[in-house]
């Protein structure tokens, strides 16, 4: 039997997309997506509205994807000026602080507009243009919005780094689109610790490719000290002091890049992301309205960090654009203890709640009780985002957080995508645990076999799109080639999302999980090359190979095998020593969680690692290696499965 769960009719009641408008309205998306999208982009305020709405072609040879491509605006003018008029004194931001003891306090769509409009003439003043690339290392802090904002303000394609990478992961970036500023703080907070997040920066900017950095702009946030080299480093106050508060918007093109946001794939370095002005904030606001059924007065809090694509387009763009308030938080769910969530919840009177499975697994293996002493009475929808979420999980989430009465959006998407693109809409379609189930406006989903076949009717296969999305990514900037590499070639005619995925009878879509070497560790995607190489990167080691294996509370946890150089010693402090050398390298989300050492690793005869029998082995699970024939040294295996026996 089906786990089913029926619309709710109270809530479909009330809701803004009911059953007969979501068949009737994705049908007509999908038939004639040039009408359907050019409707849509009416809730976006254009100096110039688009007439050209769609240009699509996934053809290798005639490849290009523009949406509302002669249509002009600014992403902080529809962000910002035009909510002065009715929501002027509405909160924008609300920010809720790491500690309970600090002051929380709303951020006003005026404060909001002025506090961007000054720092985007401080840019200006600084020699900042259209065009030019803008780093952002902050805090959970509304000054993250601020920047960005401006940003996109002036025309400048901002690039979020997320704050707990490390000074290399940084440089990298920096370095990759060769960015002219940095908007930093002091330091950040997070569950009563400080991030030294200057320090960081000041350490990437030793690091070779980083010259294309004149300035950094430091946000004092927790008065810490810091090494403010003059004349790089610049007070983010002293600039804004002074600053008119109103600033003339840059016209942007609705193909002009709007953002630059890195993300790990199956090789090579972290690549950038690219979403362009138009498409991209039609998108997100629009599945913003549509998915969390947005309400005038609705308080909506999304747990995830500015530093990744949710932060993006469901704390910034997205709410912003319709004129909601949003709540930013800086902490973290478990500090100064479980109930955290459910209390700023109830502080907030929050209405609209969405976080990742990650955490709430977490939370629920602290059982019920910090949940069950707060209120929890404002909420009137969940959801979910970054990795599958299990049953046992989104029931837990549905009957404990939500009291049985607030239906779960469970919201499959990626940075690639820009916004939502399998979803339930809960006024309109039964939820069942675990499945995102169906397809947004215009999106088409499809499943394939390896050769490409597609496949119909309930089957499990490689998740593909058969058509574009206004926010889909443009290119993998600097590198288009790569982008239609990554994403078009593999199976000709579509995009290719790099997840498994089954289809059930009734059409609802599981995601199964990364089918390529991209792990997802809490909903962060690491890739398996970049732990790989910063493990190789170290003088005691002479190759490694790194493979995901399940994990109760992350989803999937990294697992990495090492062999030494001739002539080193494995051992425990070695083994403390490399886990410590990767969080120094990339950062402590890519800390390995084992570490197994493997005097030879599985490899073909061509000398390709075997990934798949390393999977097989971190997981514990040696009956199932498959065929080992192929292998150069077979008895390779057989010391790494009982090395692994031994944990
Ligand atoms: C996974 C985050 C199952 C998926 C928005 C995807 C999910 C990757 C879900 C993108 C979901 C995201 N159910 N899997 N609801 N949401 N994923 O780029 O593997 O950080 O490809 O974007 O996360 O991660 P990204």
């Amino acid at each position: 039997m089906t786990d089913l769960y029926p619309v709710d009719p109270a809530f479909a009641s009330q809701a803004r997309i009911s059953g007969e408008d979501y068949q009737r309205d994705y049908q007509t998306s999908v038939r004639d997506p040039e009408a359907f999208w050019k409707q849509a982009a009416q809730r976006l305020d254009w100096y110039k509205a688009p007439t050209r709405i769609k240009n699509v072609s996934y053809d290798l040879d005639d490849f290009r994807i523009r949406w509302f491509e002669d249509g002009e605006l600014n992403a902080s003018v529809n962000c910002l000026d035009r909510q002065l008029e009715k929501r002027g004194d509405k909160t924008a931001l609300l920010f809720e602080p790491d500690s309970p003891d600090a002051a929380s306090y709303p951020v006003t769509y005026r404060e909001l507009y002025e506090r961007t409009c000054r720092l985007a003439n401080a840019l200006r003043a600084l020699g900042v243009q259209k065009g030019d690339r803008v780093t952002i290392y902050m805090p959970m802090i509304p000054d993250a919005a601020v920047a960005m904002l401006a940003c996109a303000r002036i025309g400048a394609i901002h690039s979020v780094v997320f704050g707990g990478f490390a000074p290399n992961s940084i440089a990298d970036r920096v370095a990759d689109c060769g960015s002219k500023l940095i908007i930093t703080a002091d330091e950040g907070l997070r569950g009563g610790r400080k991030i030294p997040l200057k320090a960081n920066v000041d350490a990437a900017l030793k690091l070779p490719g980083t010259n294309s950095v004149e300035t950094v702009l430091v946000v004092r946030h927790t008065g810490g000290a810091v090494d403010m080299q003059m004349p790089r480093d610049r007070w983010f106050d002293a600039v804004v002091e002074g600053q008119p508060a109103e600033c003339e918007p840059e016209r942007m093109n609705a193909e002009d890049p709007l953002f630059i946001l890195y993300t790990s794939g199956s090789t090579g370095k972290p690549k950038g992301v690219l979403h362009t002005t138009g498409g991209y904030l039609l998108y997100a606001a629009y599945t913003h309205e549509a998915v969390f059924d947005l309400r005038e007065d609705d308080v909506y809090w999304c747990t995830a960090d500015v530093g990744w694509v949710t932060g993006h387009s469901y704390i910034v763009y997205g709410p912003l654009a319709n004129g909601a308030t949003a709540l930013m938080f800086e902490g973290v769910p478990n500090y100064p203890d479980m109930s955290r969530f459910w209390q700023v919840i109830d502080k907030h009177q929050v209405t609209l709640f969405y976080t990742a499975p990650t955490a709430i697994r977490a939370l629920m293996r602290e059982g019920e009780e910090p949940v069950k002493k707060t209120s929890r009475k404002s909420l009137r929808l969940l959801g979910s985002v970054g990795e599958p979420i299990n049953p046992e999980a989104w029931r837990w989430y549905y009957e404990v957080v939500g009291d049985s009465r607030c239906p779960i959006v469970d919201t499959w998407w990626q940075t690639e995508t820009g916004g939502i693109m399998i979803t339930p809409l809960a006024g309109a379609i039964a939820l069942k645990p675990g499945s995102a189930t169906l397809p947004f406006y215009g999106v088409q989903p499809a499943l394939v076999d390896a050769n490409g076949e597609v496949l119909e009717g309930a089957t499990e296969g490689n998740l593909v799109l058969l058509d574009s999305w206004p926010g889909q990514m443009r290119s993998v900037y600097g590198d288009h080639q790569r982008f239609i590499d990554t994403y078009f070639r593999t199976y000709p005619g579509t995009y290719f999302t790099g997840d498994g995925c089954r289809r059930d009878e009734d059409g609802y879509y599981w995601i199964t999980g990364r089918v390529d070497d991209v792990i997802n560790v809490s909903g962060h995607r690491i890739g398996t090359a970049e732990v790989e190489s910063a493990l190789v990167a170290h003088p005691k080691v002479a190759e490694a190979a790194v493979v995901g294996f399940p994990h109760d509370i992350k989803g999937q946890g990294i697992y990495a095998y090492v062999t030494l150089k001739a002539g080193e010693a494995p051992g425990d402090d070695l083994v403390k020593e490399l886990v410590a050398w990767v969080r120094k390298e990339i950062g402590p989300i890519a800390t390995p969680d084992h570490l197994q050492w493997a005097p030879g690793l599985p490899k073909t005869r061509s000398g390709k690692i075997m990934r798949r029998i390393l999977r097989k082995i971190a997981e514990n699970a040696p009956d199932q290696l498959g065929d080992t024939s192929t292998l150069a040294d077979p008895g390779v295996v057989d010391s790494l499965v009982s090395e692994r026996k031994v944990k």
